[in-house]
């Protein structure tokens, strides 16, 4: 398991202020396109920031930002970094390439709405993989992998191949359990819960009440209503950026 200080619940771990992405549509004339503007937001441990709005508010690209994915236009995200002594405060915005990578690998996960599935490695080492880069062993990241699967029920016959010819609920199943596997302080979900039937919900609903009694963030969308109100410490509704004043 990782070495995170989880014990404190309501230490601070992400600080948005003033967050705005706009983007530029270079193949159209530079037309620009403003999506986020003035979002400020802190999430602490044991927290499930839920962001709601309408389809193209800018949720996903939120998400995106946080992650390191998309450079923010304006504002700053502020990330503690817990692997580090003292658990310093690092602005993304600023941050170079290397402490990026750095901060995804023990501090902040991601769970994309779809597996991006690797050709031939197998589904129990696509879960494995976020812990074995944290320094876990082979083994050890195996085992802890098939918990998760076996937990999300998903067939053992299917461990051993690779997720490309899954369905997208198998999929999605594996790409909760990567997100999950890592301890990450910090951990993204963009609807993980989108292709699931009822029983394979509550286990995520189960997973994601866990992680928060264990002191992690969460940032998250979910369209279904059931599953928000079952995880949600507090909703950020976002609205589009062209109707703010
Ligand atoms: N890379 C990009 N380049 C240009 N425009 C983009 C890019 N990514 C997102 N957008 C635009 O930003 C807006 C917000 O998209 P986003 O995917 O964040 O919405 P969303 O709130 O997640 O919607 P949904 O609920 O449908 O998933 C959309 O109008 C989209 O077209
Ligand atoms: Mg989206």
């Amino acid at each position: 398991m990782s070495t995170d200080n989880l014990h404190t619940p309501a230490e601070r771990l992400i600080e948005v202020r003033g967050l705005g992405k706009m983007f530029t549509l270079h193949n159209q004339g530079g037309i620009r396109l403003p999506v986020l503007r003035a979002i400020d937001f802190d999430a602490a441990r044991g927290e499930c920031l839920v962001l709601s709005g309408r389809s193209g508010t800018g949720k996903s690209t939120l998400l995106r930002c946080l992650y390191g994915n998309y450079l923010a236009t304006e504002g700053t995200i502020r990330l503690r970094d817990t692997s580090a002594e003292g658990a310093p405060w690092v602005e993304l915005t600023q941050a170079p390439e290397q402490r990026i990578l750095h901060l995804r690998r023990h501090v902040i996960g991601y769970v994309s709405q779809f597996l991006r599935a690797i050709p031939r490695v197998s589904a129990l080492d696509v879960v494995a993989d976020p812990l074995q880069q944290r320094g876990t062993s082979h083994e050890e990241a195996r085992a802890r992998a098939a918990v998760l699967l076996e937990r999300l029920n998903l067939p053992r016959r299917l461990w051993d191949l690779p997720p490309a010819t899954f369905s997208g609920g198998e999929q999605q199943r594996v790409n909760i359990a990567r997100g999950l596997i890592g301890g990450h302080p910090i951990l993204l979900l963009d609807e993980p819960t989108a292709s699931l039937d009822a029983d394979n919900r509550a286990v995520v609903i189960d997973l994601i009440r866990e992680a928060l009694a264990e002191g992690r963030a969460l940032i998250g969308i979910f369209h279904d209503e059931a599953v928000r109100d079952a995880v949600a410490t507090r909703l950020l509704p976002l609205q589009p950026a062209t109707a703010i004043a």
